[in-house]
């Protein structure tokens, strides 16, 4: 039987997580009972919303338990199976967390079609970040063609898809991105309007000079300052869309609201959340459209794809907090 390596939670991280807050476990791996099977997980996904999962607080998960296996989204190839719609050889995805081995009875887990493309990128472009950029982006940012659209983190794995359907629907798109090759990748590979370097000086400028007509749809990845600086140039009923607020997850105490936000009023603008999830009934149709999108160019899905093994979890998931990822980032432990 062969042994499974986890990383489990050893205590809460007070802001940013260090090694002593995980620890690496490593006994037998699980065995299918009926109805269940095994998951070996080839790819682990990392995303921003780890971090909120390890705090104690109420939000739309509960947090992952102390002695947990880090909750996150994986990858991998049934290896042993009693359940009839997941034999052994399927390609599935689902919440296996970081570990090499994960026993599953089946539910939420999706058979992935490696025909649509790769393990990575249906943990991408066809995962759940192309997938929250198709649904913030068309459901709540309602962009129409010629409107201006900004985006935050624009150079990961939402932003890139985010940036590129809106050019897709014919609208001017600015994107926000840490340090020059970001931004030059955004203007010069994908396609976008103007970027702006947000670590650089003079990024209010710069905004109103890329939004000369005002932001009709910011998509706001980070929260922060540049929420607050994007809700000074909002055009008439402009949309925001709160996908996440990377800025924030590893603050040690709560953080301030945007003090601008009373320009939601004068511009008669919105401002809404929305959680990816509540949209898993339309999934398939958006990952067809998206699959299609990647399959004529018309959508490039970038990635940074680390190959280790799960001991390697937390210096590679610290890499979306020091913005040392293009696109989705992506753990493969199948080497
Ligand atoms: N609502 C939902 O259902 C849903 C679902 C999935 C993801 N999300 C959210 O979507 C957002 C993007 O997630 P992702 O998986 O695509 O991650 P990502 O954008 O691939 O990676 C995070 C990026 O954030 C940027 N960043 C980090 N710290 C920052 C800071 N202090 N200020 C500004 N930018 C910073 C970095 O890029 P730079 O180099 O440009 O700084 C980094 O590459 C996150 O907020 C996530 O929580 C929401």
């Amino acid at each position: 039987m062969p042994s499974n390596t986890s990383v489990r939670l050893a205590r809460r991280p007070s802001g940013t997580p260090v090694p002593d807050d995980f620890a690496i476990t490593t006994e037998a791996a699980p065995e299918p009972g009926p109805k269940e099977f095994v998951v070996k997980n080839t790819m682990i996904s990392l995303d921003p919303a780890m971090r909120g999962w390890l705090d104690d607080r109420p939000s739309y998960l509960p947090p992952v338990g102390i002695g947990e296996v880090v909750r996150a989204g994986a990858v991998g190839e049934v290896v042993a199976s009693q359940h009839r719609r997941f034999p052994v050889g399927s390609y599935v995805s689902g919440t296996f967390g970081v570990q090499e081995y994960a026993l599953s009875d089946g539910r939420d887990v999706t058979k992935i079609d490696l025909a649509q493309g790769t393990p990575a990128m249906h943990l991408g472009v066809l995962g759940l970040t192309g997938l929250t950029a198709y649904f913030g982006l068309f459901d709540l940012g309602k962009p129409r063609a010629g409107e201006t659209v900004l985006v935050s983190a624009a150079a990961g794995a939402v932003g890139s898809i985010v940036g590129q359907l809106a050019l897709l629907n014919g609208c001017r798109v600015v994107g926000l991105a840490g340090g020059p090759e970001k931004c030059r990748y955004l203007t010069e590979e994908l396609g976008f309007h103007a970027a702006i370097d947000y670590k650089a000086d003079g990024m209010r400028r710069a905004m109103a000079e890329a939004c000369p007509d005002g932001i009709d749809v910011y998509f706001d990845n980070v929260g922060g300052t540049i929420l607050n600086t994007a809700l000074t140039m909002l055009a008439m009923h402009a949309r925001i869309v709160v996908c996440g607020a990377v800025a924030q997850y590893n603050a040690d105490a709560p953080t301030p609201g945007p003090s601008n936000y009373l320009a939601l009023l004068v511009r008669r603008a919105t401002m809404s959340g929305f959680l990816v999830f509540d949209y898993a009934s339309e999934y398939p149709v958006a990952r067809r459209r998206l699959a299609g999108w990647v399959a004529d160019g018309r959508i490039t899905a970038p990635e940074t794809i680390v190959a280790g093994s799960v001991s390697d979890f937390l210096p590679t998931f610290m890499r979306l907090f020091s913005g040392d990822n293009l696109g989705k980032l992506v753990l493969d432990i199948s080497g």
